[in-house]
């Protein structure tokens, strides 16, 4: 069976997500996703609009997800890795060549997928903000 892996905060889920988790899957027979914690968050100066409770509830709706873990720190790749037995760390084209994701091909296959043109969680975030200030909210 072929493990993948991937990281990422899915704070207010949207088809770039799922763009994302469907490729990865495709990739392999087993999908982990870890996601940032609240305090993760934080450190990275990051606030989610869903604490991770929910964010993973969410996530682990998805039939392409098969298990999702919680990401604390910067450095927990490698120990994730050997304690889910992954073959592949998959991340989006944002993330590609940065040296985090880099140095884990020492341990497993790394892929980079391109990113879903014109949707990010930040933009629904404040065109949200921009619809209550246009009706006035
Ligand atoms: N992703 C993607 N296409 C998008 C947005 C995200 O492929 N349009 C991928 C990212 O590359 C990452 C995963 O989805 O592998 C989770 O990304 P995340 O940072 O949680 O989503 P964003 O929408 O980019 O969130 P933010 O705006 O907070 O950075």
């Amino acid at each position: 069976m072929r493990k993948i892996l991937t990281y990422g905060t899915y704070d207010v889920l949207h088809r770039g997500h799922i763009n994302l988790l469907r490729r990865a899957k495709e990739r392999g027979d087993y999908l982990i996703v870890g996601i940032s914690t609240d305090e993760f968050n934080a450190i990275k100066g990051k606030k989610s609009y869903y604490d991770y409770e929910t964010r993973k509830e969410m996530l682990e709706a998805i039939k392409y997800v098969d298990e999702v873990i919680p990401e604390c720190t910067w450095d927990q790749k490698p120990g994730d890795i050997a304690k889910y037995g992954a073959d592949e760390v998959v991340m989006g084209s944002d993330w590609e060549g940065n040296e985090k994701f880099e140095a884990l091909r020492q341990y497993c296959d790394v892929y980079y997928l391109p990113r879903t043109e014109g949707i990010s969680s930040t933009q629904i975030k404040s065109e949200l903000h921009l619809m209550d200030d246009k009706a006035g909210v």
